[in-house]
């Protein structure tokens, strides 16, 4: 794997994200890149370079916070790095499978967007998803009882979700904490 690749598309979304802090943030990405990293070395071949690009770049183009088209920004940073036609079409069909919203139900039909999609939901699960539920409900103004909700809608489900068995495992403990932590919640609530 190209390492100054990788270490140029970090600045990459360092830069892109630069004032985000709700949870869709340069950090998220970089977790990304790192629970792929950890799935892909105990999963079957894959083209771990196309991984760990598409990770770092998966929310480039995310809607809710640029209005792109044709993962734009994605590309940007490929072609201005010599990665074009197929390579790059290969990467930004990656970052296309993984979102949750547009692919509800829907697997990745590659190894690699199975990995990256993965990595991305475990970063919505444990600790950091619970922090990242309440930052971003917060920054649309939702309660906390509705980031509750979205544990029922989403968080909760994302386990028996996951595409491979290394996620799977990872998944285990931080599935186990957001449980434990409604149950804290309701229990502290109640005693108003
Ligand atoms: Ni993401």
């Amino acid at each position: 794997m190209n390492e100054q690749l990788i270490s140029e598309a970090k600045r990459y979304i360092e830069g892109l994200f630069a004032g985000h802090s709700d949870g869709h943030d340069a950090e998220h990405s970089l977790r990304v890149f790192s629970n792929a990293m950890k799935i892909a070395e105990n999963e079957a071949e894959c083209d771990i370079e196309a991984v760990a690009l598409a990770a770092l770049l998966h929310d480039a183009d995310d809607h809710k916070l640029f209005d792109t088209k044709d993962n734009e920004n994605a590309r940007a940073f490929l072609n201005g790095h010599g990665i074009t036609g197929s390579k790059a079409d290969f990467i930004c069909q990656i970052i296309n499978s993984v979102s949750f919203s547009r692919n509800r139900g829907r697997k990745p039909e590659t190894i690699e967007g199975k990995i990256v999609q993965d990595a991305d939901r475990l970063d919505a699960m444990g600790a950091i998803g619970i922090a990242r539920t309440f930052a971003y409900g917060g920054k649309q103004g939702r309660s906390l009882e509705d980031g509750i909700k979205h544990f029922h809608e989403k968080l909760l489900l994302l386990k028996d979700e996951l595409n491979t068995d290394p996620a799977r495992r990872m998944a285990a403990e931080r599935h186990r904490f957001l449980e434990e932590f409604i149950e804290h919640f309701n229990s502290e609530k109640q005693e108003l």
